[in-house]
């Protein structure tokens, strides 16, 4: 392995290249169609510049924010991801115990491949990640499970009705529920240190939703709660979603400030602004854009957090002076969990959070609750 020369999140994007096999790099990667709405997430954050003050005593530096009832280590949270133990065996687990750990919110997908139990088992403070479906009983029984387990946090995805077209995993013939080709089995072969990890756990499954099985009535499972995804959601159904969930409320997947209005009209507690780390709408706009169109104050009445190529303290540091709560990452903790399991998802929480802090004492700014839109300024184009 490359050890001390680990030194940024590119760095683990690398090394998880090398570990993966490569149909299940580029799933981890994937961006819809020609891959402009990821690309724009990196350049939009590229397109505002730091304008640091001098002479403040920055001397000790405070990353601490809080969430709700809750105190992080710094205002980043783990995007979900579905099956992530297709990256290592231990997969959310591991994911969930180095949250924990690092004191930062992890918020467990609904497609999980370890149980919502087993994971609120490891770490109590998860947040969960639902979607909606057709049949109302379904979410309710999900909003029920994390219920039983005192989960606080309730994260509502809705860019994600309709799959992306991600052309990487149609070439690569990746289909749910997974059956190896040849082609996989060439790729696995490739990588032996995956292969054999894989192999340690039990078959991915979708750990969340063995309990749809009957219903399944024949297709897989995959393919049942696949159709069961309700592209006829509206507003309506976020009320019922908002009144079954006794804790705080969050849409991840919203872009347009009319919606953030309507979020915040309807009462929930806090929005994700995501075009989905680019994987399904191609062209639309990022999370760090949509944050730079609310209308001014708006973050003060609801939370806003963003995503998309979040990468570096400084791309946190932007989005804070611009009024988000914090700052989601999906794909570089899956880096480190490929990379190393558990310690590589610290070890991604230790870079960001080390460039956090010294990217605060050069901009001037002795606490996260300092930052400001005074100093940013728009690159001249
Ligand atoms: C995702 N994302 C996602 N979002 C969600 O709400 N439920 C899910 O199950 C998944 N699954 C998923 C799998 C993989 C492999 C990736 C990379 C992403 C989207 C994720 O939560 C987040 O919005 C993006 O990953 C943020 O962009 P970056 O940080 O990956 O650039």
């Amino acid at each position: 392995d490359l050890g001390e020369n680990l030194i940024d999140i590119s760095d683990y994007q690398a090394l998880a290249k090398r570990r993966l096999p490569k149909f299940l790099f580029d799933f981890l990667e994937g961006d819809a169609e020609d891959g402009f709405a990821r690309s724009n997430n990196a350049q939009s954050l590229n397109s505002v510049q730091l304008m640091p003050q001098r002479l403040v005593d920055v001397g000790e530096v405070q990353t601490k924010v809080d969430y709700w009832q809750e105190r992080a280590s710094m205002p980043l949270v783990l995007a979900p991801t579905a099956l992530t133990r297709m990256f290592h065996h231990q997969g959310e687990l591991a994911v969930a115990c180095a949250a924990e750990k690092q004191s930062v919110p992890y918020v467990l997908s609904t497609m999980s491949s370890v149980a919502l139990e087993d994971v609120y088992a490891a770490n109590p403070n998860t947040w969960f990640q639902l979607y909606a479906y057709r049949d109302r009983a379904i979410s309710q029984r999900l909003i029920q499970r994390v219920v039983e387990q005192q989960g606080r946090v309730l994260c509502v995805t809705l860019d994600a009705f309709e799959g992306g077209n991600r052309q990487a995993d149609r070439r690569n013939g990746l289909r749910l529920p997974f059956k190896a080709s040849l082609k996989h089995i060439t790729d696995a072969a490739r990588r032996p240190k995956w292969s054999a990890d894989y192999l340690r756990g039990e078959p991915i499954n979708l750990a969340n939703m063995k309990e749809v099985q009957a219903q399944a009535d024949g297709t897989s499972l995959f393919e049942y709660v696949a159709s069961q995804m309700n592209p006829s959601l509206t507003w309506d159904d976020i009320h019922w979603i908002r009144d079954s969930f006794p804790g705080t409320v969050i849409l991840k997947g919203l872009l347009h400030p009319q919606d953030v209005l309507k979020a915040k009209a309807l009462g929930v507690d806090g929005v994700v602004l995501s075009n989905h780390g680019g994987r399904q709408l191609d062209h639309s706009i990022s999370g760090f854009q949509a944050l730079q169109l609310l209308p001014k104050g708006l973050s003060n009445d609801i939370k806003v957090f963003i995503d998309g190529e979040i990468r570096r303290g400084t791309d946190i540091v932007k989005a804070m002076c611009l009024g988000a709560a914090g700052c989601f990452v999906g794909r570089p903790y899956l880096y480190g969990l490929a990379a190393h399991g558990q310690p590589g998802v610290e070890a991604i929480l230790d870079i960001l959070n080390s460039e956090l802090v010294r990217n605060l004492k050069l901009i001037g700014c002795a606490s996260i609750s300092e930052l400001n839109a005074g100093l940013v300024m728009a690159r001249e184009t």
